[in-house]
């Protein structure tokens, strides 16, 4: 039988939490489906929770340093680009393996803890500056974006000053509609303004992870450092406020579920896993190369094609999750894979839980009477024009 004509990676949503509906008729009936890339290339896309965690821990597929979206692929369509050093994201054991043992020590649950009481201070501060600014206001401004900016770029220690630039560059590097010259320029500041940081703390040390990599048991080169910063930066810090703000939307939009969580804090851990479902904003999935012949869900997959894991649609898979599409802080679940699954699973994914965690509690016991400011339709959200989905904007009163 001949296979069906490939199809562009599926983008458009109806409701603004679920992923876009083609995903659940793919999943039952194509679950392996011919994927065309923006470069021209042919890929597959993956749907089904079980094949998503089998690609995603197979050792004969790789991260690629491209992120496929529906239009393009970011940084460049090029398979010759080069991984720059430190960027571990990208690469394969043992290089991988050795950088994210040296990285992971920053993020462990141990660590978390100690920086718990900063993180509160944080959080609560930025909403004592909400409040003080007054009704209405823009969570994704005083809130959502702000909080996770402020913590990796000081566990980073980038100076004060200099946050809201790396925030500025951050969010235009993942924004699908950044024209080439603006893009560049937002390279260029983040890649020139860590080297600039690695340069001073190489003579001078501070309390700060691009200090200790340099200056610690197994230094490491200026550039390596430069690329872990630009890694934790991209990674870190977008991915954590579209959740927050998506997150909240969603929590406004089910109020029976927030009143259950403000009644009853003992249920933040699994509030949290379930957004994450949920939520997905990894919208667009992980991209994997097969390095050899593989064979998925009964599909051979060739030696150098690209596969397109969505995390997505694995995480509304309704052979894992009974009544996949419903919002459930009480659900019994199986782990989802919102932080992916295998050797590259997210090495931030504590500390990210301790924030929103941290971040929610705070949120709906100092502000009971929040709500949305506009009617849910008109909140703005990227289902099309950033790599991570989130919302642009959430007007909120009290
Ligand atoms: C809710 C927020 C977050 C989500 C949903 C998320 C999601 C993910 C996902 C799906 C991956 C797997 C990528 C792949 O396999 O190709 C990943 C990897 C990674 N994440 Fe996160 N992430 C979040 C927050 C963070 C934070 C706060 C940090 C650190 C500050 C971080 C650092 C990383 C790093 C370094 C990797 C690469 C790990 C490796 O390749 O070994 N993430 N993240």
């Amino acid at each position: 039988m001949p296979l069906p004509d490939p199809m562009i990676l599926p983008s458009r949503r109806g409701c603004p939490f679920d992923p876009p509906e083609e995903y659940a008729r793919l999943r039952e009936e194509r679950p392996m489906s011919r994927l065309r890339l923006p470069g021209g290339r042919v890929g597959w896309l993956v749907t089904r929770y079980e094949d998503a965690r089998a690609a995603l821990a197979d050792p004969r597929t790789s991260p690629p340093l491209i992120q496929v979206t529906p239009a393009t692929e970011l940084p460049l369509p090029d398979d010759e680009l080069a991984v720059p050093p430190g960027v571990f994201s990208a690469m394969d054991p043992p290089e991988q393996s050795r950088y994210r043992r040296l990285v992971s020590r920053y993020f462990t649950r141990k660590r978390c803890r100690e920086i718990t009481p900063r993180l509160e201070q944080i959080i609560d501060e930025q909403l004592t500056a909400m409040i003080g600014h007054g009704s209405p206001v823009d969570l994704v401004e005083w809130f959502s974006q702000p909080i996770p900016t402020l913590v990796i770029t000081e566990m980073l220690g980038i100076p004060a000053g200099q946050r809201s630039d790396y925030q500025r560059w951050i969010i235009a590097m993942l924004s699908l509609d950044t024209e080439p010259e603006p893009l560049r320029v937002a390279r260029d500041g983040l890649y020139g303004g860590l080297a600039e940081l690695v340069r001073a703390r190489r003579l001078e040390p501070g309390e700060d992870i691009l200090s200790d990599l340099l200056h610690g048991d197994t230094p490491l080169k200026d550039d390596e450092v430069v690329g872990i910063g630009a890694l934790l930066l991209i990674a870190g810090l977008e991915t954590t406020a579209n959740m927050l703000g998506l997150g909240a939307f969603a929590l406004l939009q089910n109020p029976a579920q927030a009143d259950a969580l403000r009644a009853d804090e003992a249920l933040l851990d699994d509030a949290v896993e379930e957004l994450l479902r949920y939520l997905t904003i990894v919208q667009f999935g992980l991209t994997r190369t097969a390095r050899a012949d593989l064979e998925i869900a009964g599909q051979t997959v060739r030696a150098g094609e690209t596969l397109i894991v969505s995390l997505a649609a694995a995480n509304r898979d309704p052979q894992v999750y009974p009544d996949p599409d419903r919002l459930d802080l009480l659900r019994d679940q199986a782990p989802h894979l919102a932080f992916g699954h295998g050797i590259h699973q997210c090495l931030g994914a504590q500390l990210a839980r301790v924030e929103m965690k941290l971040a929610f509690r705070a949120l709906l016991t100092r502000l009971p009477g929040l709500r949305l400011a506009v009617p849910a339709d008109q909140v703005r959200t990227a289902a099309e024009d950033k790599v991570f989905y989130g919302v642009h904007e959430l007007p909120v009163a009290w």
